[in-house]
């Protein structure tokens, strides 16, 4: 492997990537991917911490499938960076449990993203749910990331990260990197419906993958200031989606200046803010549709996603060893082993 520096970022199986996460991180994994080895994580594990049940878990496959797809699609190159299944690298628990010594449950329960996601699923913490940061440490460590591209709510779970790093380092002796976390240009994106966060649970999304009429509709129905209740009628930008979206996806600033001039003045209708929203939209999803289509072959993907976790099991092996090297771990099993074989060689001699 190279020796760049490394990057590393993953998501949970839930579905599509929409608008948020392009502006999220994806955005910043296209650009780094040059820059940084990179690798893109599959979290399926993580995704248990709040959906478990048997349909969900039955989802994994095609989750995972077109997560990756819309990430080539946005331009991220399979032929640079590696793709990984989180549970087909078993050594990524046994990690995660070696990291639960080096943190505690007080710490954990003070972040507000555990609780807001167990509020969310509508279940009490489980266990695992409140390990979820810990998790996510073993992850960005087993491939000794770098650098880490992620949405604003799980900036602090990369500070677990580096707790945790800095933690191992000092009790066992510098081993781990401590990574940087690193948010978007838009760190949490509005949704379509004015709600503080673009979300599948919500139901206020642009997929990637929405064809232009699907982004036509979304657009059209966008929630935008309340207030305004005709064409005539100054509106405020500050704060409203609809300009909130231009700002992020209508590379025309000129044009964008324009209609806010005009809209503060009353002097343009939500119609034709929507329409050069919905076409700035669309040009920036064509070339992505056009990617998209390129990788239909089936089983392509899984391809990909299958050599990567090859690779990644490789390099988590590697740390691993170092980790219980470090630890003093890695020769206790070997010693136990090679004192039973001696005792077993001695008693197979009779007579002595
Ligand atoms: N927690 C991320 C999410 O909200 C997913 C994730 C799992 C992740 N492991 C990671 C992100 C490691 C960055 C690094 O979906």
């Amino acid at each position: 492997m190279s020796d760049k520096k490394r990057l590393l970022t993953g998501d949970r199986p839930t579905g599509k990537l929409h608008l948020g996460h392009l502006v999220g991180s994806i955005n910043n994994r296209v650009r780094l991917q040059d820059e940084y080895q990179s690798f893109f994580l599959i979290a399926d594990l993580h995704m248990l911490t709040t959906k478990n049940s048997p349909e969900d878990i039955a989802q994994i496959d095609k989750n995972a499938h077109d997560m990756i797809l819309d990430q080539i699609a946005a331009g991220i190159d399979p032929d640079k960076v590696t793709f990984y299944l989180q549970s087909g690298i078993p050594e990524i628990h046994e990690m995660y449990t070696l990291f639960q010594s080096l943190v505690t449950v007080a710490r954990l329960e003070r972040l507000p993203s555990l609780k807001d996601m167990a509020r969310d699923a509508g279940i009490e913490m489980p266990l695992a749910l409140l390990g979820y940061p810990v998790l996510q440490a073993a992850d960005i460590l087993c491939v000794r990331g770098d650098l880490v591209p992620v949405g604003k709510d799980n900036i602090a779970h990369v500070e677990i990260t580096r707790e945790i790093a800095r933690r191992f380092n000092f009790l066992y002796g510098e081993t781990l990197p401590v990574p940087e976390g690193m948010i978007g240009e838009v760190p949490t994106l509005v949704g379509t419906d004015g709600q503080a966060k673009m979300s599948k649970s919500l139901n206020n999304t642009i997929y990637l993958s929405d064809s232009p009429d699907e982004v036509n509709k979304k657009v059209r129905g966008m929630y935008t200031d309340p207030n305004r209740v005709s064409a005539d009628v100054p509106g405020t930008v500050e704060g409203n989606p609809v300009f909130i979206y231009h700002d992020a996806f209508n590379p025309n600033k000129a044009e964008v200046e324009d209609l806010k001039t005009r809209y503060r003045a009353g002097k343009v209708g939500d119609v034709e803010v929507k329409q050069k929203l919905a076409a700035a939209i669309n040009n920036l999803l064509a070339p992505m549709h056009e990617r998209r289509a390129e990788y239909e072959d089936p089983g392509l993907i899984e391809e990909i996603l299958y050599h990567g976790t090859l690779v990644a099991r490789e390099e988590t092996q590697q740390t691993l060893y170092a980790i219980k090297k470090a630890m003093g771990l890695a020769g206790v099993w070997n010693r136990i082993r090679r004192k039973v074989e001696k005792r077993q060689k001695n008693l197979a001699k009779p007579g002595e």
